[in-house]
């Protein structure tokens, strides 16, 4: 079963998403393998995003994902990274498909209520950034 990473953003939680997006998560057939509530500091926004730190939008972006609690979430499913992007949909909300989670909550390309690993390895990454691999080991089946 493939694994893939996915963070329900400070805009989805301050607008009390969180029971909305992991519904929507569950109901997609994931597991949810392991979840974690934190207000990230920029260094740790920093260090999450460090592949986007040439992008011109890489200080609002990091700026940000640190402004207030994010939810972090270790997901299993089969097709796991392809699957979680499918039904984010795109980046920016308003070219994202109807249906998709970040056109329903989503406001901006920047406040787009949630985050998705683009790859297995980023995914392997991303996870590895917030969980020990006995939480991953344990909440795993
Ligand atoms: P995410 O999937 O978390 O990965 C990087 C994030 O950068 C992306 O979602 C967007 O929310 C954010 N971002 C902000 N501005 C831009 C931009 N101009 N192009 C792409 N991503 C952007």
């Amino acid at each position: 079963m493939e694994k893939t990473f996915a963070i329900i953003k400070p805009d989805a939680v301050e607008r009390n998403l969180i029971g909305a997006i992991l519904k929507r998560i569950e109901e997609e057939g994931f597991k949810i393998i392991a979840l974690r509530m934190t207000h990230l500091s920029r260094r740790q926004a920093e260090g999450f995003y460090y592949v986007h730190k040439e992008r011109p939008f890489f200080g609002e972006l990091t700026a940000y994902m640190s402004s207030g609690p994010a939810v972090l979430i270790s997901l299993q499913r089969e097709n796991a990274v392809a699957h979680w992007r499918k039904i984010m949909g795109a980046t920016n909300p308003e070219e994202a498909e109807a249906g998709t989670i970040r056109k329903d909550f989503g406001v901006n390309i920047e406040k787009n209520a949630t985050h998705g690993s683009d790859s297995q390895e980023n995914a392997d990454f991303e996870t590895g950034y917030f969980f020990s691999k006995i939480q991953i080991h344990s909440g795993a089946s």
